[in-house]
Protein backbone atom coordinates (compact mmCIF):
# COMPACT_ATOMS: atom_id res chain seq x y z
CA UNK A 1 0.00 0.00 0.00
CA UNK A 2 2.42 2.80 0.98
CA UNK A 3 4.97 1.41 -2.03
CA UNK A 4 1.85 1.64 -3.94
CA UNK A 5 1.06 5.86 -2.26
CA UNK A 6 5.35 6.37 -2.96
CA UNK A 7 4.44 5.42 -6.52
CA UNK A 8 1.87 7.80 -7.05
CA UNK A 9 3.10 10.66 -5.49
CA UNK A 10 6.16 10.01 -7.39
CA UNK A 11 4.00 9.84 -10.35
CA UNK A 12 1.74 13.20 -9.66
CA UNK A 13 5.15 15.00 -9.29
CA UNK A 14 6.77 14.15 -12.81
CA UNK A 15 3.40 14.70 -13.82
CA UNK A 16 3.46 18.64 -12.45
CA UNK A 17 6.73 19.20 -13.51
CA UNK A 18 6.44 18.11 -17.30
CA UNK A 19 3.39 20.35 -16.89
CA UNK A 20 4.86 23.66 -15.92
CA UNK A 21 7.78 22.72 -17.57
CA UNK A 22 6.97 22.51 -20.92
CA UNK A 23 6.47 26.37 -20.96
CA UNK A 24 2.90 27.51 -20.94
CA UNK A 25 3.53 30.54 -22.82
CA UNK A 26 0.88 33.00 -23.38
CA UNK A 27 -0.20 33.85 -26.67
CA UNK A 28 0.27 37.69 -27.59
CA UNK A 29 -1.36 38.54 -31.17
CA UNK A 30 1.83 40.25 -31.63
CA UNK A 31 3.86 36.89 -32.27
CA UNK A 32 2.54 37.27 -35.97
CA UNK A 33 2.97 40.47 -36.97
CA UNK A 34 5.48 40.69 -39.67
CA UNK A 35 5.32 36.39 -40.13
CA UNK A 36 4.95 34.98 -43.19
CA UNK A 37 2.35 32.91 -43.07
CA UNK A 38 0.47 30.57 -46.34
CA UNK A 39 -2.94 29.20 -45.50
CA UNK A 40 -4.75 26.59 -47.29
CA UNK A 41 -8.07 26.48 -47.91
CA UNK A 42 -8.75 29.75 -47.10
CA UNK A 43 -11.62 30.68 -49.48
CA UNK A 44 -14.25 30.05 -47.03
CA UNK A 45 -14.79 28.57 -43.41
CA UNK A 46 -12.03 28.32 -41.13
CA UNK A 47 -9.21 28.74 -43.55
CA UNK A 48 -10.91 32.11 -44.38
CA UNK A 49 -11.53 33.01 -40.53
CA UNK A 50 -7.33 31.91 -40.17
CA UNK A 51 -6.77 34.73 -43.10
CA UNK A 52 -9.04 37.67 -40.78
CA UNK A 53 -7.45 36.43 -38.01
CA UNK A 54 -3.72 37.09 -39.44
CA UNK A 55 -4.28 40.17 -40.92
CA UNK A 56 -5.40 41.79 -37.49
CA UNK A 57 -2.16 40.64 -36.14
CA UNK A 58 -0.25 42.36 -39.34
CA UNK A 59 1.23 39.23 -41.20
CA UNK A 60 1.97 38.85 -44.40
CA UNK A 61 -0.45 36.26 -46.10
CA UNK A 62 -0.85 34.01 -48.87
CA UNK A 63 -4.00 31.85 -49.27
CA UNK A 64 -4.76 29.44 -51.78
CA UNK A 65 -7.97 27.32 -53.00
CA UNK A 66 -9.70 26.90 -56.25
CA UNK A 67 -12.16 29.46 -56.36
CA UNK A 68 -10.44 32.78 -57.68
CA UNK A 69 -13.59 34.90 -56.66
CA UNK A 70 -13.37 34.28 -53.25
CA UNK A 71 -9.76 34.30 -52.76
CA UNK A 72 -9.91 37.54 -54.61
CA UNK A 73 -12.03 39.10 -51.63
CA UNK A 74 -10.80 37.30 -48.94
CA UNK A 75 -7.49 39.31 -49.99
CA UNK A 76 -9.12 42.43 -50.31
CA UNK A 77 -10.53 41.97 -46.95
CA UNK A 78 -7.13 41.04 -45.28
CA UNK A 79 -5.77 44.21 -46.66
CA UNK A 80 -8.23 45.97 -45.16
CA UNK A 81 -8.13 44.54 -41.94
CA UNK A 82 -4.34 45.74 -41.37
CA UNK A 83 -2.13 42.14 -43.36
CA UNK A 84 1.54 43.42 -44.17
CA UNK A 85 0.90 41.73 -47.53
CA UNK A 86 -1.66 39.44 -49.33
CA UNK A 87 -1.72 37.55 -51.92
CA UNK A 88 -3.69 34.55 -53.86
CA UNK A 89 -2.92 31.37 -55.74
CA UNK A 90 -6.03 29.75 -57.14
CA UNK A 91 -5.49 25.91 -58.12
CA UNK A 92 -6.18 22.69 -57.06
CA UNK A 93 -4.64 19.78 -54.48
CA UNK A 94 -5.53 17.06 -55.83
CA UNK A 95 -1.82 18.20 -58.28
CA UNK A 96 0.86 17.65 -56.55
CA UNK A 97 2.88 19.82 -58.94
CA UNK A 98 0.25 23.19 -58.15
CA UNK A 99 1.12 22.13 -54.00
CA UNK A 100 4.57 22.07 -54.64
CA UNK A 101 4.27 25.53 -56.63
CA UNK A 102 2.38 27.24 -53.76
CA UNK A 103 5.53 26.66 -51.94
CA UNK A 104 7.63 28.27 -54.47
CA UNK A 105 5.54 31.29 -54.82
CA UNK A 106 5.25 31.68 -51.02
CA UNK A 107 9.42 31.62 -51.30
CA UNK A 108 9.14 34.45 -54.63
CA UNK A 109 6.10 36.55 -52.89
CA UNK A 110 7.15 36.49 -49.13
CA UNK A 111 10.93 35.83 -49.45
CA UNK A 112 10.38 32.78 -46.96
CA UNK A 113 8.10 31.18 -44.63
CA UNK A 114 7.43 31.36 -40.85
CA UNK A 115 3.98 29.34 -40.67
CA UNK A 116 2.55 26.88 -43.22
CA UNK A 117 -1.23 26.32 -42.15
CA UNK A 118 -2.87 23.10 -44.04
CA UNK A 119 -6.59 23.33 -44.00
CA UNK A 120 -7.86 22.63 -47.02
CA UNK A 121 -10.49 19.49 -47.68
CA UNK A 122 -11.77 18.22 -50.82
CA UNK A 123 -15.91 17.19 -51.33
CA UNK A 124 -17.44 13.99 -50.18
CA UNK A 125 -20.37 12.61 -48.79
CA UNK A 126 -21.78 12.45 -45.61
CA UNK A 127 -23.01 8.35 -45.50
CA UNK A 128 -22.77 4.98 -45.68
CA UNK A 129 -19.54 3.86 -47.20
CA UNK A 130 -20.87 3.27 -50.65
CA UNK A 131 -17.82 1.28 -51.88
CA UNK A 132 -16.02 3.70 -54.05
CA UNK A 133 -12.39 3.09 -53.43
CA UNK A 134 -11.52 5.73 -56.23
CA UNK A 135 -13.30 8.23 -53.67
CA UNK A 136 -11.40 6.89 -51.08
CA UNK A 137 -7.87 7.41 -52.98
CA UNK A 138 -9.19 10.75 -54.41
CA UNK A 139 -9.58 12.38 -51.23
CA UNK A 140 -6.02 10.60 -50.01
CA UNK A 141 -4.76 12.87 -52.96
CA UNK A 142 -6.18 15.90 -51.88
CA UNK A 143 -6.36 15.88 -47.98
CA UNK A 144 -3.47 14.07 -47.11
CA UNK A 145 -0.62 13.91 -49.77
CA UNK A 146 -1.05 17.53 -51.00
CA UNK A 147 -0.45 18.15 -47.50
CA UNK A 148 2.98 16.05 -47.29
CA UNK A 149 3.96 17.50 -50.95
CA UNK A 150 3.77 21.07 -48.89
CA UNK A 151 5.48 20.03 -45.69
CA UNK A 152 8.67 18.73 -48.28
CA UNK A 153 8.66 21.35 -49.95
CA UNK A 154 8.64 24.35 -47.45
CA UNK A 155 10.77 22.45 -45.11
CA UNK A 156 13.83 24.33 -46.15
CA UNK A 157 12.24 27.72 -45.43
CA UNK A 158 10.78 26.54 -42.58
CA UNK A 159 14.09 25.29 -41.29
CA UNK A 160 15.49 28.57 -41.84
CA UNK A 161 13.17 30.48 -39.66
CA UNK A 162 12.81 28.39 -36.95
CA UNK A 163 8.59 28.25 -38.59
CA UNK A 164 5.97 26.10 -37.81
CA UNK A 165 3.81 23.55 -39.46
CA UNK A 166 0.04 23.34 -38.16
CA UNK A 167 -2.42 21.20 -39.59
CA UNK A 168 -5.88 20.88 -39.42
CA UNK A 169 -7.67 17.27 -38.63
CA UNK A 170 -10.55 16.80 -36.40
CA UNK A 171 -11.74 14.33 -34.04
CA UNK A 172 -12.25 12.17 -37.01
CA UNK A 173 -8.68 11.62 -37.39
CA UNK A 174 -8.57 10.07 -33.91
CA UNK A 175 -11.87 8.27 -33.51
CA UNK A 176 -13.77 6.68 -36.06
CA UNK A 177 -16.59 8.30 -36.76
CA UNK A 178 -20.01 7.01 -38.87
CA UNK A 179 -20.99 8.19 -42.25
CA UNK A 180 -17.62 9.57 -43.22
CA UNK A 181 -15.10 6.62 -43.42
CA UNK A 182 -13.30 8.34 -46.53
CA UNK A 183 -12.88 11.74 -44.80
CA UNK A 184 -11.90 10.26 -41.51
CA UNK A 185 -9.35 7.50 -43.09
CA UNK A 186 -7.82 10.76 -44.94
CA UNK A 187 -7.33 12.55 -41.19
CA UNK A 188 -5.92 9.34 -39.79
CA UNK A 189 -3.26 9.38 -42.23
CA UNK A 190 -2.28 13.31 -40.96
CA UNK A 191 -1.50 11.71 -37.49
CA UNK A 192 0.51 8.82 -38.46
CA UNK A 193 2.71 10.97 -40.66
CA UNK A 194 2.89 14.15 -38.79
CA UNK A 195 3.29 12.66 -35.27
CA UNK A 196 6.25 10.64 -36.26
CA UNK A 197 7.65 13.02 -38.11
CA UNK A 198 7.78 15.52 -35.08
CA UNK A 199 9.79 12.77 -33.48
CA UNK A 200 12.00 12.56 -36.34
CA UNK A 201 12.52 16.53 -35.98
CA UNK A 202 13.14 15.75 -32.60
CA UNK A 203 15.99 13.63 -32.91
CA UNK A 204 17.36 15.62 -35.74
CA UNK A 205 17.28 18.99 -33.85
CA UNK A 206 15.34 20.15 -36.92
CA UNK A 207 13.61 23.31 -35.32
CA UNK A 208 10.20 23.86 -36.58
CA UNK A 209 7.11 22.93 -34.80
CA UNK A 210 4.48 20.54 -35.26
CA UNK A 211 1.01 21.08 -34.24
CA UNK A 212 -1.92 18.95 -35.50
CA UNK A 213 -5.69 20.74 -34.72
CA UNK A 214 -8.34 18.05 -33.14
CA UNK A 215 -11.20 19.82 -34.22
CA UNK A 216 -14.97 19.49 -33.22
CA UNK A 217 -18.31 20.20 -35.22
CA UNK A 218 -17.90 23.59 -36.84
CA UNK A 219 -20.06 26.37 -37.74
CA UNK A 220 -18.72 26.70 -41.39
CA UNK A 221 -21.24 26.76 -44.55
CA UNK A 222 -19.70 23.25 -45.41
CA UNK A 223 -20.41 21.45 -42.28
CA UNK A 224 -23.44 23.11 -42.18
CA UNK A 225 -24.76 21.92 -44.92
CA UNK A 226 -23.38 18.54 -45.37
CA UNK A 227 -24.38 16.98 -41.78
CA UNK A 228 -27.86 18.94 -42.41
CA UNK A 229 -29.33 17.84 -38.90
CA UNK A 230 -27.95 14.27 -38.74
CA UNK A 231 -25.48 15.62 -35.82
CA UNK A 232 -27.58 16.85 -32.75
CA UNK A 233 -24.48 18.24 -30.92
CA UNK A 234 -24.74 22.18 -31.76
CA UNK A 235 -21.90 23.34 -33.72
CA UNK A 236 -19.33 25.59 -32.50
CA UNK A 237 -17.64 28.54 -34.07
CA UNK A 238 -15.50 29.20 -36.78
CA UNK A 239 -13.87 32.50 -35.52
CA UNK A 240 -13.09 31.07 -31.94
CA UNK A 241 -11.84 27.84 -33.84
CA UNK A 242 -10.01 29.74 -36.40
CA UNK A 243 -7.86 31.35 -33.55
CA UNK A 244 -7.45 28.68 -31.27
CA UNK A 245 -5.85 27.38 -34.17
CA UNK A 246 -3.48 30.16 -35.07
CA UNK A 247 -2.53 30.29 -31.45
CA UNK A 248 -1.55 26.81 -30.64
CA UNK A 249 0.90 26.62 -33.34
CA UNK A 250 2.18 30.14 -32.38
CA UNK A 251 3.03 28.55 -29.33
CA UNK A 252 4.37 25.14 -31.00
CA UNK A 253 2.00 23.01 -28.95
CA UNK A 254 1.85 19.44 -30.39
CA UNK A 255 -1.92 19.27 -30.45
CA UNK A 256 -4.78 21.92 -30.28
CA UNK A 257 -8.19 20.37 -29.31
CA UNK A 258 -10.93 22.72 -30.07
CA UNK A 259 -13.94 22.48 -28.90
CA UNK A 260 -11.81 21.68 -25.86
CA UNK A 261 -14.65 19.26 -24.21
CA UNK A 262 -15.91 18.01 -27.04
CA UNK A 263 -12.81 16.55 -28.58
CA UNK A 264 -11.04 15.51 -25.35
CA UNK A 265 -13.11 13.75 -23.09
CA UNK A 266 -13.94 11.27 -26.46
CA UNK A 267 -10.53 11.00 -26.77
CA UNK A 268 -10.02 9.92 -22.90
CA UNK A 269 -12.61 7.33 -23.24
CA UNK A 270 -11.19 6.11 -26.26
CA UNK A 271 -8.83 3.64 -25.09
CA UNK A 272 -10.14 3.16 -21.83
CA UNK A 273 -13.78 2.80 -22.51
CA UNK A 274 -14.64 2.31 -26.55
CA UNK A 275 -17.51 0.31 -26.64
CA UNK A 276 -19.33 3.51 -24.08
CA UNK A 277 -17.78 5.58 -26.25
CA UNK A 278 -19.91 4.59 -29.53
CA UNK A 279 -22.75 4.30 -27.69
CA UNK A 280 -22.57 7.35 -26.66
CA UNK A 281 -21.43 8.78 -30.12
CA UNK A 282 -24.71 7.31 -31.88
CA UNK A 283 -26.69 8.99 -29.03
CA UNK A 284 -25.33 12.29 -30.77
CA UNK A 285 -26.84 11.16 -34.32
CA UNK A 286 -29.75 11.03 -35.60
CA UNK A 287 -29.60 8.69 -38.21
CA UNK A 288 -33.12 8.88 -39.82
CA UNK A 289 -32.03 12.57 -41.03
CA UNK A 290 -29.20 11.05 -43.16
CA UNK A 291 -30.02 12.08 -46.84
CA UNK A 292 -32.10 9.11 -48.29
CA UNK A 293 -30.97 9.14 -51.94
CA UNK A 294 -27.73 8.21 -50.58
CA UNK A 295 -28.82 5.84 -47.71
CA UNK A 296 -28.14 2.28 -49.18
CA UNK A 297 -24.71 0.88 -50.46
CA UNK A 298 -24.11 1.10 -54.02
CA UNK A 299 -21.69 0.19 -56.27
CA UNK A 300 -19.14 2.78 -58.09
CA UNK A 301 -20.73 4.79 -60.15
CA UNK A 302 -17.50 5.46 -61.82
CA UNK A 303 -15.53 3.55 -63.98
CA UNK A 304 -12.91 1.33 -62.32
CA UNK A 305 -9.34 3.27 -63.41
CA UNK A 306 -6.48 0.53 -64.35
CA UNK A 307 -3.42 1.80 -62.59
CA UNK A 308 -0.23 0.03 -62.88
N1 LIG B 1 -16.38 22.41 -40.13
C1 LIG B 1 -16.26 21.37 -39.33
O1 LIG B 1 -17.21 20.92 -38.68
C2 LIG B 1 -14.91 20.73 -39.13
C3 LIG B 1 -14.77 19.77 -38.11
C4 LIG B 1 -13.53 19.17 -37.94
C5 LIG B 1 -12.47 19.53 -38.75
N2 LIG B 1 -12.65 20.46 -39.73
C6 LIG B 1 -11.50 20.74 -40.60
O2 LIG B 1 -11.33 22.13 -40.78
C7 LIG B 1 -10.77 22.38 -42.07
C8 LIG B 1 -11.59 23.43 -42.78
O3 LIG B 1 -12.93 22.98 -42.89
P1 LIG B 1 -14.13 23.96 -43.22
O4 LIG B 1 -15.34 23.45 -42.53
O5 LIG B 1 -13.71 25.37 -43.01
O6 LIG B 1 -14.31 23.64 -44.79
P2 LIG B 1 -14.73 24.59 -46.03
O7 LIG B 1 -15.39 25.82 -45.55
O8 LIG B 1 -15.45 23.71 -46.98
O9 LIG B 1 -13.33 24.99 -46.65
C9 LIG B 1 -12.60 24.09 -47.41
C10 LIG B 1 -11.60 24.88 -48.22
O10 LIG B 1 -10.87 23.97 -49.06
C11 LIG B 1 -10.95 24.42 -50.40
N3 LIG B 1 -10.93 23.27 -51.30
C12 LIG B 1 -11.92 22.38 -51.57
N4 LIG B 1 -11.52 21.48 -52.47
C13 LIG B 1 -10.24 21.81 -52.81
C14 LIG B 1 -9.30 21.28 -53.73
N5 LIG B 1 -9.58 20.22 -54.50
N6 LIG B 1 -8.09 21.88 -53.83
C15 LIG B 1 -7.79 22.96 -53.07
N7 LIG B 1 -8.65 23.50 -52.18
C16 LIG B 1 -9.87 22.94 -52.07
C17 LIG B 1 -12.24 25.21 -50.48
O11 LIG B 1 -12.22 26.20 -51.48
P3 LIG B 1 -12.59 25.94 -53.03
O12 LIG B 1 -13.87 25.20 -53.06
O13 LIG B 1 -12.64 27.32 -53.57
O14 LIG B 1 -11.44 25.15 -53.58
C18 LIG B 1 -12.24 25.90 -49.12
O15 LIG B 1 -11.44 27.06 -49.17
C19 LIG B 1 -10.72 21.04 -42.78
O16 LIG B 1 -9.43 20.48 -42.68
C20 LIG B 1 -11.71 20.20 -42.01
O17 LIG B 1 -11.43 18.81 -42.07
C21 LIG B 1 -13.83 21.06 -39.95
C1 LIG C 1 -1.13 21.03 -62.23
O1 LIG C 1 -0.54 22.22 -61.75
C2 LIG C 1 0.44 22.77 -62.60
C3 LIG C 1 1.09 23.92 -61.87
O2 LIG C 1 0.13 24.84 -61.44
C4 LIG C 1 -0.23 23.18 -63.91
O3 LIG C 1 0.74 23.72 -64.80
C5 LIG C 1 -0.91 21.98 -64.54
O4 LIG C 1 -1.63 22.38 -65.68
C6 LIG C 1 -1.86 21.33 -63.54
N1 LIG C 1 -2.36 20.08 -64.09
C7 LIG C 1 -3.65 19.82 -64.20
C8 LIG C 1 -4.02 18.48 -64.73
O5 LIG C 1 -4.50 20.64 -63.89
C1 LIG D 1 13.47 26.92 -31.74
O1 LIG D 1 12.82 28.03 -32.32
C2 LIG D 1 12.09 28.82 -31.42
C3 LIG D 1 11.36 29.89 -32.22
O2 LIG D 1 12.27 30.67 -32.94
C4 LIG D 1 13.02 29.41 -30.37
O3 LIG D 1 12.28 30.16 -29.43
C5 LIG D 1 13.75 28.27 -29.65
O4 LIG D 1 14.71 28.80 -28.76
C6 LIG D 1 14.45 27.38 -30.67
N1 LIG D 1 15.01 26.23 -29.99
C7 LIG D 1 16.24 25.82 -30.20
C8 LIG D 1 16.65 24.61 -29.44
O5 LIG D 1 17.00 26.38 -30.97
Amino acid sequence: MSLLKKFLVAFAGILLAFYFYSGRDVFEPAMLKGKRVLVTGASSGIGEQMAYHLANMGSHILITARTEEKLKKVVTKCLQLGAASAYYIPGSMDNMTFAKQVVKEAEHLLGGLDMLILNHIGYTYFNYFNGDVDHVRDLLEINFLSYATMTVAALPMLKESNGNIVVVSSIAGKIGLPFAVSYSTTKFALDGFFSSLRIEFNLLKTNVSITLCVISYIDTDTALNTVAGVIRQPPAPKEECALEIIKGGALRQREVYYQYQATKIPLLLRDWAPTFLEYLLLQSYDIGKLKKKELLPTIPLKETRSRK
